[in-house]
């Protein structure tokens, strides 16, 4: 396929449109297609609340002030409870925190974090995506160093589901659950802050033992579990390559995660996603993924914004991912504070935003 990112070329009559594919339901449902004499995706500038963005995790203003609680910082919500959420820690969390209503999906970025759970410890390493369900407690506790963490809040359950039902997750290699560690009985009791995380706010609990302490896990499924990007496969369907596969969704359809790590496909198409906005992270290189080789960018292209993206075919290859989200995205003031208005075809910063800086 010609490489219209700048669409054509003057006197390149040859080109007679661009198809530009609206889709319903992700990329599971109908779909129509238009072919236009000019480059959809290009705009001129855009101003409001549904323009699309990205920003970097550690341009972010982290300084909580005297928030004792140390909560991760909101960069995004919506009016469905769906939140997005970065965590920058450097030492233990002086809290135990139970989100009441949704499942967190933690995606480690950056560095080694330990979650002590209520159903046992999990540690975790950068590239992992680590769910824990609604109402169960946890601690995390940063290895070695300073980590970052994305987190996806969902009302509804989560669940590992890729969309080929065998070969993309080898789930008895790759996925792991939280386990109960031998504790010392001689552990002296302290006085443990717990924070039950709820939308209208915390409620803290103080408590004169350590809730997360645990004898054995003795019965049921272990709801706590792991998997890292590195070894989610990817999928393409050859020659042409099709949209990415997902393997992360909630129960009731308003989130899907795919991985959107480097494969052989050929470019997206310019596209609308009528009724999903999108999120991606970029994880790691070595090669760039369009204008995008900063780890940790996130790029928001809210649904409807007509988009194309880079080519995902890098042979230097690189780990990104993708939220799928029904609920409508908002960036909050920390994430508009450290964003900039996204060029949707190559997802670098818009020529727009690019000429007021210089
Ligand atoms: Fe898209």
């Amino acid at each position: 396929m010609k490489d219209n990112r700048f669409g054509p070329a003057p006197g390149d009559g040859a080109v007679a449109g661009q198809g530009e594919l609206w889709t319903r339901d992700g990329f599971n449902g109908t779909c129509s297609m238009v072919l236009r004499p000019h480059y959809a995706p290009a705009y001129l500038s855009a101003h409001g609340p549904h323009a699309p963005r990205h920003f970097q995790l550690d341009k972010l203003a982290m300084s909580h002030g005297d928030d004792a609680l140390a909560m991760p910082v909101p960069v995004a919500s919506s009016r469905k409870g769906v939140q997005l959420s970065a965590a920058l820690q450097d030492q233990e969390a002086p809290i135990v925190v139970r989100n009441v209503e949704a499942d967190e999906l933690h995606f480690v970025h950056r560095g080694e974090v330990r979650f002590e759970t209520d159903c046992g410890v999990l540690d975790a390493q950068a590239g992992d995506f680590v769910c824990i369900p609604r109402s169960v407690a946890y601690r995390t506790t940063p290895q070695g160093g300073p980590a970052w963490r994305f987190i996806v809040e969902s009302p509804s359950p989560l669940r590992l589901n890729p969309q080929t039902p065998s070969g993309m997750i080898n789930f008895a290699r790759d996925v792991h659950y939280a386990r109960v560690e031998p504790q010392q009985d001689d552990h002296a009791p302290t006085e443990v802050t717990l924070v039950l995380k709820a939308e209208d706010g915390p409620t803290v609990f103080r408590l004169a033992q350590d809730p997360l302490r645990a004898v054995a896990h003795v019965y049921g499924n272990v709801p706590v579990w792991k998997v890292n990007l590195a070894n989610v496969q990817v999928g393409t369907y050859l020659p042409h390559g099709g949209p990415p596969f997902q393997f992360i969704t909630s129960d009731d359809g308003e989130i899907m995660i795919y991985t959107l790590c480097a494969r052989t496909t050929q470019r997206p198409p310019i596209h609308v996603n009528a009724d999903f906005d999108e999120v991606i992270l970029y994880h790691a290189g070595p090669g760039a993924w369009g204008d995008v080789s900063e780890p940790g960018t996130v790029s928001w292209v809210p649904k409807g914004v007509i988009h194309q993206g880079p080519s995902e075919d890098v042979p230097q290859g690189y780990q990104a991912w993708l939220l799928e989200t029904r609920p409508t995205l908002r960036l909050t003031p920390v994430a508009l504070e450290a964003s900039a208005l996204l060029d949707t075809r190559e997802y670098g910063i818009h020529p727009s935003e690019l000429a007021m800086q210089r």
